[in-house]
């Protein structure tokens, strides 16, 4: 993606932030849960899917982002959605909620049908747009994180890292696995420049975040 001579993006402009926030009071609406790619909604809209480790917060940041505490369920038990939720946002946009990967307390064969159901709709969607790849500020990237990187640079979508849950994190540590996160990806070959750091609990990143997912229906 080109930058500006200010080194910002498109995305990151003052128009962008003002068209995010206006874009993101529209209607939301909960499509459906769906088991399996058959049950998979037809859309001419764009879509925008939250994926990432169980527990990283997925429901939350679409709770936040959309300003509706419940429209995505949460939990503080990992596991917690088990189908691909999707959302209609105003008349141009889907959000696709994804059950989280790595939950090794599941059952096996659980676990084996939601990977199945993830990787088969990643590799699949051609209205995807951006995948949002959220990873815990605390922990970092993880092994399972970078499967699914690799899997999503194979499909050439492209995607953003989101860091997670920064209100539990020191400026310190942060910071070093902002950078750590950030050289991660350098050599990614469908990431996104720019990973936005955010916190839903304490509404942080949410006005950038929304700028960049409704910059996609201008870009
Ligand atoms: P699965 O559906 O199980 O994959 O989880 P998920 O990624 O959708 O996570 P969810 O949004 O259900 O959040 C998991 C837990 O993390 C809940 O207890 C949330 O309240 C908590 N949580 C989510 N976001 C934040 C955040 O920004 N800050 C803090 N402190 N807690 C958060
Ligand atoms: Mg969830």
């Amino acid at each position: 993606m080109s930058q500006s001579s200010e080194g910002l993006l498109p995305e990151e402009s003052e128009e962008a932030l003002e068209w995010g926030r206006k874009y993101f009071t529209l209607p939301i609406q909960f499509v459906l849960g769906a088991a399996s790619l058959s049950q998979i909604p037809v859309t001419e809209r764009i879509e925008v899917a939250f994926v990432g480790r169980s527990n990283v917060g997925k429901s939350s940041l679409i709770n936040a982002l959309l300003n509706n505490n419940n429209i995505a369920r949460t939990s503080s038990t990992p596991g917690r959605t088990q189908q691909i939720n999707f959302f209609t946002l105003g008349d141009e946009m889907m959000l696709a909620d994804l059950p989280g990967y790595g939950y090794a307390k599941a059952p096996i064969e659980q676990v084996a049908q939601w990977h199945e159901l993830i990787f088969n709709y990643l590799r699949g969607r051609v209205e995807l747009r951006r995948v949002l790849l959220l990873i815990d500020a605390r922990h970092g990237i993880k092994k399972n994180d970078m499967e699914c990187m690799d899997l999503l640079d194979k499909t050439a979508v492209n995607w953003q890292v989101v860091l997670t849950k920064a209100d539990k994190v020191k400026k310190g540590p942060l910071d070093k696995i902002y950078k750590a996160t950030f050289e991660m990806i350098q050599k990614r070959p469908a990431a996104h420049p720019k990973i936005i750091i955010t916190s839903s609990e304490k509404q942080k990143g949410l006005e950038e975040l929304r700028a960049s997912l409704a910059w996609l229906l201008r870009a």
